[in-house]
């Protein structure tokens, strides 16, 4: 359970948190592959299709995932990955988004070749000369020799796999290398009973989920992953989690500055999750999709609510 900063409740007739937050492509792509559609005042990308995958591509996008990639650093304590790597050579990052994990992987591993894969090229041109990138669907049969990797990541890619099994069945190693799948559950947690059925935090959560399940895709846990990895062969399989506060309620240093991230990531997820979502999939008109995140966004500053997702 995440303890609970004291401090935090001094206030009580003031909900919200103080002002200060906390007291402490390349050029060869054909063009068609950067088609785009705009809705919602975003940017999305059309070439594959409107329903691969429902989040923006724009700036807006962009700036929200290299955030949640720091804040990523900080959840789990600099480390970029949990396997035990010695001297990996070559480096796969499925759903590279805007590559910057790909890129830090490069610069801690100036030896090896790291490859970020993405349906959008959204990742910059100045990268490390050892890091590049590719224009490619998960979903397609893997054109990639068998025992070519190493490691091969991926990250909060589920909104766009429309079939783990398959996904998993086509990711392979070199004998000895590693794999590691790293999802958010898109549920809201709380344990001390802060959190209530009708929380609007719960409720955008609870709609993003609805419109995957509408869509057979699946947010997969632990033990999914788990069982899918070893039905394709792999061993010595371990499974982590770790939980990323909402506002920095928690008393807990590196919680609390995780949960002040959060606030600012809220100024954008909801919507990235949402809007697509919940027009498209769950049939809501643009005004009752947009109430449904400024509530989940307003939500996510009051600090009476001790919500955490993992
Ligand atoms: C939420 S973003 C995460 C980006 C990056 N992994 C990170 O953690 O910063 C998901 C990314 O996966 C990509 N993606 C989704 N479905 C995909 C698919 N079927 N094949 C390749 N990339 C996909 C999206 O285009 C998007 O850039």
């Amino acid at each position: 359970m995440i303890e609970v900063d004291p401090k935090i409740l001094l206030k009580p007739e003031n909900e919200d948190y103080d002002s200060t937050g906390y007291d402490t492509s390349t050029a060869s792509l054909a063009s068609s592959i950067q088609e785009y559609i705009f809705e919602n005042g975003r940017r999305y990308h059309a070439y594959y299709g409107t329903d691969k995958y429902l989040q923006p591509t724009d700036e807006t996008e962009q700036d929200r995932l290299d955030l949640h990639h720091e804040m990523q650093r900080l959840v789990w304590e600099d480390k970029l990955h949990q396997s035990p790597l010695s001297e990996p050579h070559r480096i796969l990052d499925i759903g590279t988004g805007t590559g910057i994990w790909a890129i830090d992987m490069a610069d801690t591993y100036p030896m090896a070749e790291v490859i970020g894969t993405d349906l959008s090229p959204i990742q910059p041109t100045w990268v490390p000369a050892n890091c590049r990138f590719e224009v490619d669907d998960a979903m397609a049969d893997w054109t990639y020799k068998s025992d070519f990797f190493d490691f091969i990541h991926s990250r909060n890619i589920s909104s766009g796999v429309s079939n783990w099994e398959h996904l998993v069945s086509e990711i392979c190693t070199i004998p000895g290398g590693y794999v590691e799948l790293c999802e958010a559950d898109m549920s809201m947690h709380c344990d001390d009973g802060t959190m209530k059925a009708d929380n609007p935090l719960k409720v955008c959560a609870d709609n993003v989920r609805a419109s995957l399940v509408k869509m057979e895709r699946i947010c997969p846990d632990l033990e999914m992953l788990e069982n899918l990895l070893k039905k394709a062969g792999f061993e010595d399989i371990k499974t982590t989690t770790a939980k990323e506060p909402f506002g920095p309620w928690a008393k807990d240093h590196r919680m609390k500055k995780i949960g002040a991230m959060q606030l600012l990531h809220c100024e954008s997820v909801f919507e990235s999750y949402g809007m697509a979502a919940f027009t498209r999939v769950l049939g809501m008109d643009f005004a009752e999709a947009k109430a449904i995140c400024d509530a989940a966004k307003l939500a996510a500053k009051n600090k009476n609510y001790h919500i955490y997702g993992l």
